[in-house]
């Protein structure tokens, strides 16, 4: 209307009137595709993070003692004390986040379910553990084993998924606890995970050993599971140290949001022989500290 009344009263206006609205359709129509893309990002995080049925985060650091049964085992502790039925799978021959839900070497493991996917479902291994609504498929020294037992396996970085395919439904959250190596058993969970938890120990010589673990990770995202996230959780900080703060810095300086906002301070409470810090000393610090950690997963940070 507009255009045709100018045309009418002026054609030059109307031949710049023009040209400025095929400009302004342009810029509309760039950032419209521009936004469009961001639309989409936001709201494939939006769906990944809060209205998710189920989360599969895999516990992963090749280093031992940096923290990853007791994040496995606790993290799962304080999904479940917010309602959700949690798994914890130990693909660890150490089997100690089997020991810590109460249950130990069993007949049949993970090992079997791996190895032997037909004669052993999954479900058939799942047993309660000593924590309300955590279930545990448990762990067995087997599994030092199994790079070995599935040498000439062809996809054998499919099995953990292909074995949770059946139980997934019953679960809003399966941990899996690693063992401290970067074989098969790690490439599988990065495989099956929505989320690479990598626990990181705030002390001197943190970094090393760092960026073999995320090498991993990226490895896993490019050849068997484009949707893995990454995130980073730092552990056992003790506040009194100015070195442990200093790694905290330069750790949030170079990996930004890929840094859980959650840290795990360090707490003689974690040091425990059976069960999860929230039934232990359930009013803990150390307790807090994975009741928070649960909350930034589910997805409304603290
Ligand atoms: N935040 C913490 N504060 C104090 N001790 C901790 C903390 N987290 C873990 N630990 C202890 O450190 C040791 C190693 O932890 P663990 O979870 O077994 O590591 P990983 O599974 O990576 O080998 C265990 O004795 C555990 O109780
Ligand atoms: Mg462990």
């Amino acid at each position: 209307m507009l255009v045709a009344e100018y045309s009418i009263l002026d054609p030059l206006s109307s031949i710049f009137y023009s040209l400025s609205s095929f400009v302004l359709l342009v810029f509309i129509r760039g950032s419209k595709i521009k936004n469009h893309g961001i639309m989409e990002k936001v709201a494939i995080n939006a769906a990944e993070v809060n209205n998710r049925k189920f989360m599969i985060i895999s516990v992963i650091n090749q280093k031992g003692g940096v923290g990853k049964t007791t994040t496995a085992v606790n993290l799962g502790a304080a999904l479940a004390e917010k309602g959700q039925r949690v798994l914890i799978v130990d693909l660890d021959a150490q089997h100690n986040a089997s020991s810590l839900c109460g249950t130990r070497e069993t007949t049949a493991s993970m090992f079997d379910v791996l190895v032997d996917p037909e004669e052993q479902p999954l479900e058939g291994i799942v047993r309660p553990s000593l924590i309300d609504n955590v279930d545990l498929a448990p762990g067995h020294r087997a599994l030092a084993g199994l790079e070995s037992a599935l040498l000439n396996v062809v996809g054998r970085e499919m099995l953990l998924r292909e074995a949770l395919d059946p139980v997934r439904e019953r679960y809003q959250a399966i941990l899996i606890d690693n063992g401290p190596t970067l074989g098969i058993g790690p490439a599988m969970s990065l495989c099956a995970a929505d989320m690479a938890l990598v626990p990181l120990q705030c002390e001197h010589l943190a970094l090393d050993g760092l960026a073999q673990v995320l090498q991993t990770i990226s490895t896993a995202q490019r050849r068997t599971n484009a949707q893995l996230q990454k995130r980073i959780l730092l552990t056992m900080l003790d506040r009194r140290i100015n070195s442990a703060k200093d790694i905290v810095t330069a750790v949030q300086g170079r990996f930004g949001r890929e840094v859980c906002q959650t840290i795990i301070s360090r707490s003689s409470k974690l040091d425990i022989g059976v069960g999860s810090v929230l039934q232990h000393a359930p009013t803990s610090n150390a307790a807090e500290d994975y009741r928070a950690l649960a909350q930034e997963m589910i997805g409304n940070p603290h």
